[in-house]
């Protein structure tokens, strides 16, 4: 999979936004660019999506409260299987991780698969969780900043960001950890060029790519040297 392509671009509606909109927010955080990225989701990835999902969730379908079609699935989240029940064809990655599992390190700040706040790993390549069917990742290992932890142990990428003091507000930072990880863990001596077009995916709204650039490269000099 395309760095960051979504299998969906959706508008959601329904007791998840209305428990977010009541602040389940958990406050203040901790070759693809982004422009190709945006032409190449249409309106006809959300029926495609909405249709494949059908076929990989297991079959105790049943009819959810307002009459939707509503399944059990399991996802693979860092390194464990969580079941997750009465999931809607509708329901984002994102929601899931958030709303049903409590990995709230991805944010959801544009929802529309546009700024990389939501990003978390899939099959080891950054994608947009907000912009992916859960349905949609059974099957897939999926690796959210938490999961980037080894026990109480920061990744090197994590370090790198404290180090260079990457962060301003931080609500952008968990999915340029994401990205940053993806990046080194292919390339540990990536030139600027290459982090800026790695991380392409992401915004940050407070202006901080200066230092997130030089954490990306600390991070992948950590990943040489071992450290
Ligand atoms: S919240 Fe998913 S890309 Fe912005
Ligand atoms: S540090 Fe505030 S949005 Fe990036």
């Amino acid at each position: 999979m395309p760095k960051h392509e979504p299998t969906s671009d959706i508008k959601r509606e329904g007791p998840e936004d209305e428990e977010r909109a009541a602040g389940s927010e958990d406050g203040p955080p901790s070759g693809m660019s982004r422009r190709s990225f945006i032409q190449g989701v249409g309106g006809t990835a959300v029926a495609t999506a909405a249709m494949s999902s059908s076929t990989h969730a297991e079959a105790d379908a049943a009819e959810g409260a307002e009459g939707v079609r509503v399944a059990s699935i399991t996802l693979n989240i860092n390194g464990e299987a969580h079941a997750v029940s009465r999931v809607e064809p509708r329901t984002t990655l994102l929601d899931v991780l958030r709303n049903r599992l409590e990995y709230t390190g991805a944010k959801p700040v544009c929802e529309r698969a546009s700024c990389g706040a939501c990003s978390v790993l899939f099959d080891g390549k950054p994608v947009y969780a907000c912009s992916i069917l859960a349905m949609d990742a059974e099957g897939h290992e999926i690796i959210t900043v938490e999961g980037l932890l080894d026990g109480d142990n920061l990744h090197p990428v994590q370090e790198a960001f404290v180090e260079e003091d990457a962060l301003m507000c931080g609500f952008c930072t968990p999915g340029f950890v994401v990205s940053v990880a993806a990046l080194v863990a292919e390339n540990d001596d990536p030139t600027l060029d290459e982090v800026k077009k790695a991380l392409s995916g992401n915004l940050c709204r407070c202006g901080t790519y200066t230092r997130v650039f030089a954490a990306a490269q600390t991070a992948a000099r950590r990943v040489r040297e071992g450290a």
